[in-house]
């Protein structure tokens, strides 16, 4: 949560912040700010509540040159958004930008007798107190960062600009992400690949334990005790700067999600050798995976749906404990793990605190930590012992859409892996398996391909308040998901119910005013799902049916009927999500809403 951008060298700063914030915004965006040196040398701070435009509107008014400065937008934690609550937040020498949280800083308000705040900000105490230690100091930048450093308590990214050090920036990161990079037009960092690819595809990843001093000319780190120079690993990255534009599409979404077969086998191909799924590359061995008896599935959101899903598929299959959980619960439980205990992180950033504390937990409990991540080299990643990447290539809009359907093809790769060691599918079933799997990238295409009656549902489903989606067993996942996606893009409060469950009390919000979207893919309990249908449309519902095309049903049984491709009832889920994910987007569009910024989200959730 939160963007960062700063930018020394020899071109037009102005530009790279403002373009840099834009491609970061989708990180947080309710205000936005850059400070900057001017050609006299004198710090000018710019901020503005909203969306990064506004920024842009206030920046092009102002006259200054500047080759130096960094830039933010917010995601608020600490203080309403307000222009005070925006950063950059200076103190006397000291300029900051920053994502994540200082814990401590009540205690610091008090311990530094801190009296007077512009803002109701974290930051700001961060500020002031560094200023206090740069100027005990004598202005020495590394051994006054190197105290905040030891007196912060928190998770932070954090890039300072001290006012008579015209040039530099410095920067340091407890868990929060920053990568930065050197070229021939001076130096960059940012929060995230997408702030940096337009410019460079080598890029380092500045070390927790350091304070990095960027120049115009390099960028250098220093062990934050010892203050000696640390080597830093150059790294290359494989995404093209296409891959991080919209390249013709109204809006990412709906990019992403005509990305889906390209993303589902650039996932898939890279783990399949003879046929079957193979791991030998990311250096788990087979008799490690044979001898797993307990699998946990870790992650927040769509991610845990892709979680639910393989655990729906799985647990009959390989009949030991699948169980999937919400993060953010998980980090403060007391979990079971022993040494055959398979904790399995999945996560598109690769950077949700949440995801994070519990493979750290599990981890120290001894747990195999192989994570499902999509972002290179991300602290999640890193953290664990073996990664599947998913390779969908930048996921820029909020609402998740190609990162789900590619982590649950890389949790059927592991997981039907596992079934065929363990004994639990033949190498025939596996195959199978496998070939069902592949012909996903086709499937979605003709689902994509036939959204005619989904922009009918949208146009229907635009003047609604509340909807329900419901279905059985995957059905009922993939209906947590589409009602992820049709509330937190469309604004509709959406709720998702197992089909059975209604009867239990949920029944009695069903009115002729409540659209109920029913999911119906598995052949075995087809005739109870149609059997709730007929219960919520006999108390007036209005229904939209999402059904394998070979089913039987009653021509009138609902308002729109969206069809999808006879599938395994274990595969449905891929047409079925591209559907849920079309219902939502074209439904905000027709609301006309911010579809790929919706009202108080971020992309990644890097705050608890
Ligand atoms: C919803 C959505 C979120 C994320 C969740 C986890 O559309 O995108 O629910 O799935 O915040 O994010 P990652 O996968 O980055 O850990």
């Amino acid at each position: 949560m939160c963007g960062i951008i700063g930018y020394t060298g020899s071109i037009n700063a102005k530009k790279i912040l403002l373009d840099g914030l834009s491609s970061l915004e989708y990180r947080g965006y309710d205000s936005a700010g850059v400070c900057f040196f001017n050609n006299k040398n004198n710090i000018e701070v710019i901020k503005s509540v909203g969306k990064v435009d506004n920024l842009k509107k206030l920046v092009e008014k102002n006259n200054s040159y500047t080759t130096c400065g960094m830039g933010h937008t917010r995601w608020a934690t600490h203080g309403n958004v307000t222009n005070e609550n925006a950063h950059p937040h200076s103190c006397s020498y000291v300029n900051i930008i920053h994502n994540g949280i200082i814990e401590n800083y009540l205690s610091l308000i008090e311990e530094y007798n801190i009296k007077e705040r512009k803002s109701d900000t974290d930051t700001e105490v961060a500020a002031i107190v560094l200023n206090k230690f740069y100027e005990e100091t004598n202005h020495d930048p590394l051994i006054s960062i190197s105290k905040l450093m030891n007196t912060i308590k928190g998770t932070y990214a954090i890039c300072i600009m001290f006012s008579d050090r015209p040039n530099e920036i410095f920067a340091i990161r407890k868990l929060n992400p920053l990568v930065a990079t050197t070229t021939n037009i001076g130096s960059i960092i940012a929060s995230d690949l997408t702030g940096i690819i337009p410019y460079s595809k080598n890029y380092i990843l500045p070390p927790e334990n350091s304070i990095v001093k960027l120049t115009p000319y390099d960028i250098r780190a220093y062990e934050y005790i010892t203050l000696e120079r640390m080597e830093l690993q150059i790294l290359q990255l494989n995404w093209s700067v296409d891959s991080a534009m919209k390249n013709g599409y109204p809006h990412y979404m709906l990019k992403e999600i005509n990305e889906q077969p390209q993303a589902l086998t650039n996932t898939i191909i890279p783990y399949i050798k003879n046929n079957i799924p193979d791991f030998s590359d990311i250096g788990i061995d087979d008799e490690c995976l044979k001898s797993i008896d307990n699998i946990q599935i870790i992650a927040c959101g769509t991610a845990r749906h892709a979680g639910l899903v393989a655990c729906s598929v799985f647990t009959p299959i390989l009949k030991i404990p699948v169980n999937t959980f919400v993060a953010s619960e998980y980090r403060y439980t007391e979990p079971y793990i022993t040494e055959h205990t398979l904790v399995i992180p999945v996560s598109q950033s690769g950077e949700t605190i949440d995801t994070l504390a519990s493979l750290t937990l599990a981890k120290n409990l001894g747990a195999k930590i192989l994570s499902i991540v999509n972002v290179k080299s991300s602290t999640i990643a890193r953290s664990s012992d073996y990664c599947i990447y998913t390779n969908a290539g930048p996921e820029i809009a909020v609402a998740s859409t190609k990162a789900y359907t590619v982590q649950i093809a890389a949790l059927y790769l592991l997981l039907s892996k596992i079934a065929y060691l363990k004994n639990k599918m033949s190498l025939e079933e596996l195959k199978d398996f496998i070939n069902t799997l592949n012909a996903m990238p086709e499937v979605i295409k003709e689902t994509i391909s036939n959204d005619s009656v989904i922009k009918e549902v949208a146009k229907f489903l635009k003047f609604k308040n509340d909807c329900f989606y419901i279905g059985r067993l995957q059905d009922y996942i993939s209906s947590l998901e589409g009602a992820l996606k049709l509330k937190e893009i469309s604004y509709i409060h959406t709720d998702a119910y197992a089909a059975g469950e209604l009867k239990h009390g949920t029944i009695a919000l069903i009115t002729h005013d409540m659209p109920v979207i029913a999911i119906d893919t598995n052949e075995n309990i087809s005739s109870k799902l149609l059997s709730n249908v007929e219960e919520v449309k006999a108390r007036e519902a209005t229904i939209i049916l999402i059904i394998n095309e070979n089913f039987k049903y009653k021509k009138d049984i609902a308002k729109h009927i969206i069809p999808i491709k006879n599938v395994d009832y274990r595969f449905a889920v891929f047409p079925v999500s591209v559907v849920t994910q079309l219902i939502a987007y074209y439904t905000s569009t027709e609301r006309g809403l911010d579809v790929d910024k919706p009202r108080n989200l971020a992309k990644s959730v890097t705050v608890e």
